[in-house]
């Protein structure tokens, strides 16, 4: 068969604009080769619906083992007592969540998405809400920390089936404590969506929350720095009493009406190449030097987020405890939206993406804001001193984003400086 040199010059292309540019997207990171050469072998010719022991195809011994390490793995990390490595990505874990938990037109509380929280969470125009009654509480205006009290106070009017912390754009600690003792009250389940810190919490440098959460889920690419993916995890709350009545009348444990709302719930055959990925990933993320990565990220985000407000950009909370951080535009630059400073910043060679920032006064497609995260900076071994550097780089361009000449010089510092963090042994 003739090489198809059509898409993989595609892919060589994409290779070099991750190699030459300076990688900002909170969400991204770079895997390592061990990853990238578990993803694409020869377990993706394997059909294995079921798990470990209880397929419905033959041939799968060999794929359970690997199955069967990546769920031993997890567990380890995350002191879990039970996981599912199946969900293909963060929000069909979230998915087999919603349908082990409750029924349709149930209602559940999550982080506005306008205010930080993901689509998974209730957006109008997603399986969450649009299957589901959604409630929603903010973060305050005053220090845009999650308004714990409105979170209550919505809780106790409304006594949801399910509450959900975590978001896709949120640089605090959370109180998770606070969340599980009203769920309690109001006999609610707690979920802890953790996909964006889940490295610094495997690292212990963030709260775990399966010490409080009935169940946990994440993305496995994001800060934990695996292939693309999702995971569900329980923690000390395994066997639980949340059970649902089958229609024979046994109560089924929350473990197995997770595993059935993953398959056949859900998802059909499991990608045993990416779980065999994520595998390798959790083994790296056992190891020390993940820690020292995880600290080195926290160390980036602090010294990017001072940068920015020694240059005068408002800080969403005014700082960050994680890996992220959210940049309000409209306190330096009044007129400068987030879609354009995104575009500039990309002619740049500087990938971020924009933002709506809380009680934001323009629209989805605007937005006022810019996120920013240090996982796939500092995977390419950059320290805290280059931080300012790089807020300068950025600073340069928002300055004057419609100025060619000036983004094509800040395009070849940053192509100049990415040279010296090289990327691949491939
Ligand atoms: C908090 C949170 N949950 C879930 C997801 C969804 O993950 P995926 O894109 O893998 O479906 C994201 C993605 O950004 C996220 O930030």
């Amino acid at each position: 068969m003739k090489r198809d040199t059509e898409i993989f010059d595609i892919i060589r292309r994409e290779r070099e604009r991750q190699m030459k540019g300076i990688e900002l997207i909170a969400s991204e990171n770079f895997v390592s080769d061990e990853v990238l050469e578990a993803m694409g072998s020869v377990l993706t010719n394997k059909y294995a619906e079921g798990y470990p022991g209880k397929r419905y195809y033959g041939g799968c011994e060999v794929v359970d083992e690997s199955e069967r390490l990546a769920i031993e793995r997890l567990k380890k990390l995350y002191g879990a007592c039970w996981a599912n490595v199946q969900p293909h990505s963060g929000a069909q874990a979230n998915m087999a969540v919603f349908m082990a938990c409750m029924q349709a037109g149930d209602k559940f509380l999550g982080l506005n998405l306008a205010h930080g929280g993901h689509l998974s969470h209730g957006s109008p125009v997603n399986f969450s809400g649009l299957m589901f009654k959604a409630l929603e509480y903010n973060v305050k205006e005053s220090d845009g920390r999650v308004d714990y009290e409105q979170l209550e106070q919505v809780a106790r009017a409304e006594r949801p089936r399910l509450i959900i912390a975590g978001a896709s754009a949120y640089s605090r600690e959370w109180d998770y404590e606070r969340i599980r003792k009203v769920a309690d009250e109001i006999d609610a389940i707690f979920m802890v969506d953790m996909a964006h810190p889940a490295g610094l919490i495997a690292a212990g440098l963030l709260k775990n929350p399966l010490r409080y959460a009935h169940i946990v889920t994440t993305t496995t690419h994001k800060t934990l720095r695996g292939p693309r993916g999702g995971a569900i995890l329980m923690g000390k709350d395994f066997p639980n009493p949340w059970g649902k009545t089958t229609p024979k009348g046994e109560i089924k444990m929350m473990s197995a009406l997770l595993d059935s709302a993953v398959f056949p719930g859900t998802q059909g055959g499991p990608l045993e190449h990416v779980i065999a990925a994520k595998a390798v990933a959790f083994g790296e993320a056992l190891q020390d030097s993940f820690k020292t990565y995880q600290q080195q990220v926290q160390k980036n985000a602090a010294a990017m987020a001072k940068a920015f407000v020694e240059k005068g950009y408002k800080i969403i909370s005014g700082g960050t405890d994680n890996h992220c951080m959210l940049v309000d535009l409209r306190t330096k630059f009044p007129d400068l939206t987030g879609k354009i400073a995104e575009r500039a910043l990309v002619e740049a060679d500087i990938t971020t993406n924009k933002n709506m920032v809380p009680f934001d006064s323009r629209s989805a497609f605007q937005t006022s804001g810019l996120r920013f995260g240090t996982p796939a900076i500092t995977t390419r071994g950059m320290k805290e001193d280059m931080m300012p550097f790089i807020v300068e780089l950025i600073d340069t361009v928002l300055r004057e984003p419609d100025n060619k000449e000036n983004i094509d010089s800040v395009r070849c510092e940053v192509n100049r400086t990415m040279k010296q963090y090289p990327l691949f042994a491939w």
